[in-house]
């Protein structure tokens, strides 16, 4: 039919998930219900994500998760299409929960599953939110990936370049770290650098001066490092201001090599697909409020369309992996009880 229902489930990092999303072809999709349970608590004295910690949280909360967006969607098992679940890349004893309890739920209602890409999952949120065309470049920046891509189909995906060491995300989370502010990284940097004045250090923008659009954020975590001791070497200690300019000088550095790789990818992506070019952006770190308004800019620059998914489907969600899924269901693929759950998974 034309009409789908999809439940959805996400447990492939620190956020246990569930959703039901309903489309009917022609017509915008519907996120019916969208659960989502972060850990972030847990992990908080640890300075990072704990994957036995988080295995267990995800085998123990999937199961509500599912329950209250079911409930919350006010939908039955009789009344979905299909059982959607993240097959990985991520920490493996989480992903193992999510395929597990979707096996278990399929296996109970006869309804069918279907693994999805994580990553899939980031890069067709443009589509879940606007209905955006194929092809459409696509930046994902999160905690664990960084890559440009273009989405031509569901399941067709050119990678043109990306991190060679860490993602973007990780980068915010280790200066907040450097400079005592709370996890998640990414949401207090750029808080604390709205106060900040982004000129008084010139840290490293890695790669710019190279072809391409490969990325590399590593070097950054260094000259933060360096930048805090020579200020609590000579004062000893770092003032408030001290950590707002520390934030707001990284966080343009991030921004700066974003926008000028971004721009090169866009050449790239114009070289093969002359026509109407849409650039979108999804994965947590595209919840920044400055690298936006800089892609924007650059998109403006170049007269190309740029979208952005709402927040809550910017980080990690379960709508994002039953809409892929449901996507994979239109062209027919699903899965069956061989379905294994995959650390890695490149798209
Ligand atoms: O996509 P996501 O929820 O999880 C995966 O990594 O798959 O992304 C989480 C990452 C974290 O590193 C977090 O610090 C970062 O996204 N993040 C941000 C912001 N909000 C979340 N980074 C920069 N600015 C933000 N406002
Ligand atoms: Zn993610």
């Amino acid at each position: 039919t034309d009409t789908l229902t999809v439940l959805g489930l996400e447990s492939s990092c620190d956020d246990t998930a569930a959703a039901v999303v309903r489309h009917t072809l022609g017509e915008m999709p519907e996120v019916l219900a969208s659960t989502v349970y972060g850990q972030t608590d847990l992990h908080a004295a640890f300075g990072g994500v704990v994957p036995e910690i988080a295995a267990r949280a995800h085998a123990e909360k999937i199961d509500v998760c599912v329950r209250q967006a079911m409930d919350q969607a006010n939908v039955g098992f009789d009344q979905i299409d299909a059982i959607a679940v993240t097959a990985g890349p991520g920490l493996i004893g989480g992903v193992l929960s999510g395929v597990m309890c979707a096996k278990g739920l399929s296996a109970a209602t006869g309804k069918p599953l279907v693994g999805v890409n994580h990553l899939a999952g980031h890069a067709l949120t443009p589509r879940l939110t606007d209905q955006t065309a194929f092809p459409y470049l696509m930046l994902l920046v999160s905690g664990g990936h960084c890559q440009f891509l273009i989405a031509h189909g569901p399941e067709q995906f050119t990678r043109l370049g990306g991190t060679i060491d860490d993602a973007p995300g990780e980068a915010f989370d280790k200066t907040a770290r450097l400079l005592g502010l709370p996890q998640p990284g990414g949401p207090s940097v750029e808080h604390a650098a709205k106060s900040g004045d982004p000129k008084r250090w010139r840290m490293p923008r890695p790669l710019l001066d190279r072809a391409g659009c490969d990325m590399s954020f590593s070097g950054l975590k260094t000259a933060i490092l360096r930048a805090r001791d020579e200020v609590v070497a000579a004062k000893g200690g770092l003032t408030e201001q001290d950590r707002c300019d520390l934030a707001a000088s990284f966080q343009a550095a991030v921004t700066d090599v974003l926008a000028e790789k971004t721009r090169r990818a866009l050449e790239l992506y114009l070289a093969e697909n002359p026509t109407t070019p849409t650039i979108a952006v999804a994965g947590g770190v595209a919840a920044n409020q400055t690298i936006r308004t800089r892609l924007e800019q650059v998109c403006a620059e170049h007269g190309t369309a740029f979208t952005a998914p709402p927040l809550a489907l910017c980080t990690d969600n379960a709508a994002m992996i039953a809409y892929a899924g449901m996507e994979r269901f239109r062209l027919g693929h699903t899965d069956d009880m061989t379905l294994v759950a995959r650390p890695r998974w490149p798209l």
